[in-house]
């Protein structure tokens, strides 16, 4: 069922797991004590990233998804750092000696500081600025990467960044939100252009430009199922599943899908939800199990994105798809019963290419920091340490047993 080319493996973001990114707007905003927690080391990925896929190559990984730091190439605006360059050569050189295909994130939730304190997203030149930066590193990185993915989740950047004033540069505002949502779109249009543009100057084969689209399955809270529960769904799927990808459906090669949970919604006016409705998971507990962060598994959602994406006639990766829990056996659970409804939209003739699991390592997880574990390997955060979970080994014999012949 699996073809030989699919691509497995797991992904990871610079911020999360490289340490002493103190170039960037996260760093910023945790040393101003916005946060209770500082990415300090996080793993120290920057130096221990050859053994870290390494270990991804033991697991029968063929792919690597991981993000490049903007700030460590652009510290200063518009003065680049060669050693930023030549680190992400060497990250790009270990993931090929161990056979595993880089998917390269060019943005995932970090931004120089620089660019933030010139206002960041919402500043009309920021998509010229981004795509400054992937001029720049795509020029010195591309003769060696197919799969590029230009945004990560950028809905999500904008409803914790400029909603509700969860992340950085902590604004809540719908107007802003709006501004920024636009100024990511154009950014990833400029992009895509940007990286077609520098193929073909080169000469090097086509690339796979794709953007990691977040997607929520809403559900009707069914202890609540009035005509403004059902509004509230319709609503959060157009805006938050939709939007963003409709409007750059024809700058995509393939649509990277990451996919975590189902979301109960209610409009219950008691709880303060409005026309959109709120997430009432929580609440209601109707939901038997949720994960350290608060999330339902609902693999049957993932069937269910594939579906609605099936009528845009693109590939599509998973580039991210995970858990965190104590029990690791629940884990394992989770990572097989998404796996098959993958396959399951497979055998439905949806054309996936690829599943990253999120994430090889324990890592910095925003702003719940580094109490939620979602690694295949987990992290001591005192010595480094690295020890594999058994999940890790049990995906690998699934994907051994898929690449049989
Ligand atoms: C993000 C990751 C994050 C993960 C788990 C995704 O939304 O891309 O950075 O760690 O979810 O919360």
């Amino acid at each position: 069922m699996f073809l030989k080319n699919f691509l497995w493996g797991a992904a990871t973001s610079s911020h999360q797991v490289e340490g002493n990114n103190i170039h960037n707007d996260w760093w910023a905003w945790e040393k101003e004590g916005r946060l209770k927690y500082l990415s300090g080391e996080a793993t120290r990925h920057y130096e221990l990233f050859d053994d870290d896929f390494q270990l991804a190559k033991q697991f029968n990984h063929n792919a690597h998804r991981f993000s490049i730091e903007w700030s460590r190439i652009e510290p200063k605006e518009n003065s680049y750092d060669e050693n930023g360059i030549h680190h992400y050569r060497q990250v790009i050189a270990s993931l090929h000696k161990y056979a595993l295909k880089p998917i390269v994130t060019l943005h995932h939730f970090t931004n120089p500081r620089w660019f933030a304190e010139a206002g960041g997203w919402l500043n009309p030149r920021a998509p010229f600025w981004f795509v400054r930066y992937v001029e720049k590193i795509v020029t010195a990185l591309g003769d060696k990467v197919e799969f590029w993915l230009t945004l990560n989740e950028p809905m999500v950047l904008a409803y914790h960044g400029y909603l509700v004033g969860l992340w950085p540069p902590g604004e809540r505002s719908v107007k802003k939100t709006w501004t920024v949502v636009h100024n990511l779109v154009q950014a990833h249009r400029l992009a895509f252009r940007k990286i077609y543009e520098i193929y073909q100057k080169n000469h090097w084969s086509r690339p796979q430009v794709g953007l990691a689209k977040e997607f929520v399955v809403f559900k009707v809270c069914p202890l609540y199922p009035t005509l403004g529960s059902h509004l509230g769904v319709f609503l959060r799927h157009r805006l938050f599943n939709l939007y963003f990808l409709e409007r750059v459906r024809f700058f995509l090669d393939f649509i990277g899908v990451n996919y975590y949970q189902r979301e109960f919604t209610s409009n219950q006016k008691l709880l303060g939800y409005g026309r959109l409705g709120g997430r009432c998971n929580k609440v209601h507990g109707h939901i038997e199990h949720l994960n350290a962060v608060g999330w339902d598994s609902y693999p049957l959602g993932l069937g269910e994105v594939l579906d609605w994406l099936k009528k845009y006639h693109l590939p599509i990766m998973i580039t991210e798809n995970g858990t965190c829990e104590d029990d690791d056996q629940l884990c394992f659970e989770f990572i097989r019963d998404h796996i098959g409804e993958v396959q399951n939209a497979m055998k439905r003739g949806i054309n996936v290419i690829g599943y990253l699991y999120w994430s090889l390592l324990d890592n910095f997880e925003w702003h719940h920091g580094f109490g939620p574990r979602f690694g295949l390997v987990a992290v001591d955060y005192k010595t480094f340490k690295r020890t594999p979970r058994q999940s890790a080994y049990r995906l690998a014999e699934m994907i051994a047993s898929a690449l049989e012949p």
